[in-house]
C-alpha cells in the first residue's frame, strides 16, 4: 500500500500513541478517552476493562461504547461544585446529547433532572422512570399533543421559547383549567466564539425572546397576566462547545439582571434561573476543554453576588455534551483502502455520516486511534472516509495512523455526545448497537436496527 509520506506532518509527530507537539509536549490521545482506558500486551484498545476486540465480536460493528463510570463522574463533576457553591441548585442533563433508557436511568440515579426537547425525549425520560417534577420541555415549536403530554404527566417545567409558544401553552392549559409551570426561554444577547450552527444567545436567532427589544419584559408580563400559565423563571442557552467560561457567567448574571428590572417594574421575582449548559470538550489534544468544576463555582457565585438580597431561586444548569462526550467511543472497522499517488489515502470504515453527521455538519474534528492491536509506529496521514454515498462522508481529515489493513479497528474518541444522537438512515443505514462497559462488564442498551426495521416503516402493499 502506498501512503502518502509521513514527513509532510505539519504539526505534530507520533510516537505510537504518542505526540510529541511543536512545544515539545508529548500527549497520549488515551488521555481523550475515557479515564482508565488502556492498551493490553497484544495492544488492544480496554474501556471499561472490556477489549474492543471483544465487544465488536460480540456486538458487531460499528458500535458505540459508553463507559458508565465516566458518566457519573462528569456527572459529579458538576452536581458537587454547583451544591457547594449555590445550595438550592439543579442539574439537569440535556437529553439530546444521547438517549437511551440506560443512561436516562443512570443520570436520575445520579441525582440529575432531564431537559428534553419533543414528545420523543419526553417519553424516553417518563419511561426511565425520571420524576415528572425533575422533567424540563423544551422546543421552539412545541405541538398541541406534546404540550398535552408534559401537562397530563405533571412534568416540572415547560420553556416557553417565543411569544407564541408562550400563548399557545397558555391556551392549551387554560383549556384543560390548569395552569402550565413555565420558564421564559430569554435572547440574553450575548455571543459565543463557537460554530455559528450552535450559537444561540444573538438577537439573530430563532431561539428565544430577545431582552434587548423589550420584547422579554412584554413576555414576563403577559405570562403574569395569562389564566393558562405559572410563570416559574428564566431560562438562556447561548450555545454550544464553549471553552471560554466568561460568556457563561454573563449569562447567568444577566438572567438575574432581568429579574431584578422585571421585579420593579411587575413586584413579580422568579423562582427559578436556568443558564443552560454549553461547555465545551476536548475532541483534540489542542481543545482546551473547559473544567465543569470551576465553571459551577463561578456561576453560583456570579449568582449569589448579583441577587440583591438572601431570595435563592432555584439555579438550574443544563449540561449535554460535556456530560456524555468523553464517555463515548466510536469503533469502526476498517475495510476498503485506495491510495491516491501524492495526494491521499483514504481508508473506508464501516460507519460514517449516518452515523455520526458532526464532521460533514460542522467541520467537527474528532482523535481516532488504532485499537485492534499496537499502533507501531506513524505511516502518515490518511483520511478516514464513511461508506455512504456523498463525497462529504468524512470522518477523519488527515488522521494521523500507522500503516492501516482491512479489519483493523478503529476507536473515535469523545463520541459520546451528538454522533447516535444526529443518527439517521441515510442509505437505509442501521443504525449501530450501543454498549455500556463496566468493570470488565458490557450491557447493551440499544440494539443495532435491523433491516425488518426500516421495512416495517412502509405500509404493505393493499394495506394502504
Ligand atoms: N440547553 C439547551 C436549551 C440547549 O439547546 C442545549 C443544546 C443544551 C442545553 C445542551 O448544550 P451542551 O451542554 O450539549 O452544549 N448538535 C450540536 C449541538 C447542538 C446543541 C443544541 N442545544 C453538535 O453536535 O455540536
Amino acid at each position: 500500500m502506498n501512503y502518502p509520506d509521513g514527513a509532510a506532518i505539519p504539526r505534530r509527530q507520533f510516537f505510537g500513541d504518542q505526540v510529541k507537539h511543536s512545544n515539545d509536549r508529548i500527549q497520549d490521545p488515551l488521555e481523550l478517552f475515557p479515564e482508565g482506558t488502556a492498551r493490553d500486551a497484544a495492544g488492544r484498545l480496554i474501556l471499561g476493562g472490556c477489549a474492543v476486540t471483544d465487544l465488536l465480536e460480540q456486538f458487531g460493528s460499528p458500535l458505540y461504547v459508553y463507559d458508565e463510570d465516566a458518566v457519573r463522574a462528569s456527572c459529579r463533576q458538576y452536581r458537587l461544585p454547583l451544591a457547594a457553591a449555590y445550595s438550592n441548585s439543579r442539574v439537569i442533563y440535556a437529553v439530546k446529547a444521547y438517549a437511551d433508557l440506560h443512561v436516562l436511568g443512570l443520570v436520575d440515579e445520579c441525582g440529575l433532572g432531564v431537559d428534553c426537547v419533543g414528545a420523543g425525549e419526553l417519553t424516553a425520560a417518563l419511561e426511565a422512570g425520571i420524576d415528572p417534577g425533575m422533567v424540563t420541555l423544551h422546543g421552539n415549536n412545541k405541538s398541541r399533543a406534546e404540550i398535552e403530554l408534559a401537562l397530563d404527566a405533571g412534568i416540572g417545567q415547560l420553556v416557553a421559547d417565543g411569544e407564541d409558544d408562550l400563548s399557545f401553552i397558555g391556551h392549551v392549559a387554560a383549556g384543560r383549567g390548569i395552569r402550565a409551570p413555565v420558564l421564559l426561554r430569554l435572547t440574553p444577547g450575548i455571543s459565543a466564539h463557537t460554530h455559528e450552527y450552535i450559537r444561540t444567545g444573538e438577537l439573530d436567532s430563532k431561539f428565544g425572546i430577545p431582552i434587548s427589544t423589550g420584547q422579554a419584559r412584554a413576555a414576563a408580563k403577559s405570562a403574569l397576566a395569562d389564566p393558562g400559565i405559572e410563570l416559574l423563571g428564566y431560562h438562556a442557552h447561548i450555545g454550544s462547545q464553549i471553552f471560554d467560561r466568561q460568556p457563561l457567567i454573563d449569562n447567568a448574571r444577566k438572567l438575574v439582571e432581568f429579574a431584578i428590572a422585571t421585579e420593579r417594574e411587575t413586584g413579580y421575582f422568579p423562582a427559578v434561573i436556568s443558564p443552560g449548559g454549553g461547555g465545551g470538550v476536548r475532541y483534540t489534544l489542542d481543545d482546551a476543554g473547559l473544567d465543569p468544576g470551576p465553571l459551577m463555582t463561578a456561576i453560583g457565585s456570579a449568582v449569589t453576588e448579583a441577587l440583591p438580597d438572601a431570595r435563592r431561586p432555584l439555579l438550574v444548569v443544563e449540561p449535554g455534551r460535556s456530560l456524555i462526550a468523553r464517555a463515548g467511543v466510536a469503533l469502526y472497522s476498517v475495510g476498503t483502502i485506495k491510495s491516491i499517488p501524492d495526494i491521499r489515502t483514504y481508508v473506508a470504515v464501516d460507519g460514517g455520516m449516518a452515523d455520526n453527521i458532526r464532521p460533514a455538519l460542522y467541520g467537527a474534528e474528532y482523535t481516532v486511534v488504532l485499537a485492534n492491536r499496537q499502533p507501531g509506529p506513524p505511516f502518515g496521514t490518511v483520511t478516514v472516509a464513511g461508506r455512504y454515498c456523498e463525497s462529504g462522508d468524512i470522518l477523519f481529515k488527515d488522521a494521523q495512523l500507522p500503516r492501516l489493513r482491512r479489519g483493523d479497528i478503529l476507536a473515535a474518541a469523545t463520541s459520546g455526545a451528538y454522533g447516535m444522537a444526529m443518527a439517521s438512515n441515510y442509505n437505509m443505514a442501521l443504525r449501530p448497537a450501543v454498549v455500556f462497559v463496566t468493570d470488565g462488564r458490557s450491557t447493551l442498551t440499544r440494539r443495532r436496527e435491523t433491516e425488518a426495521d426500516l421495512l416495517g416503516l412502509f405500509p404493505q402493499s393493499g394495506e394502504g
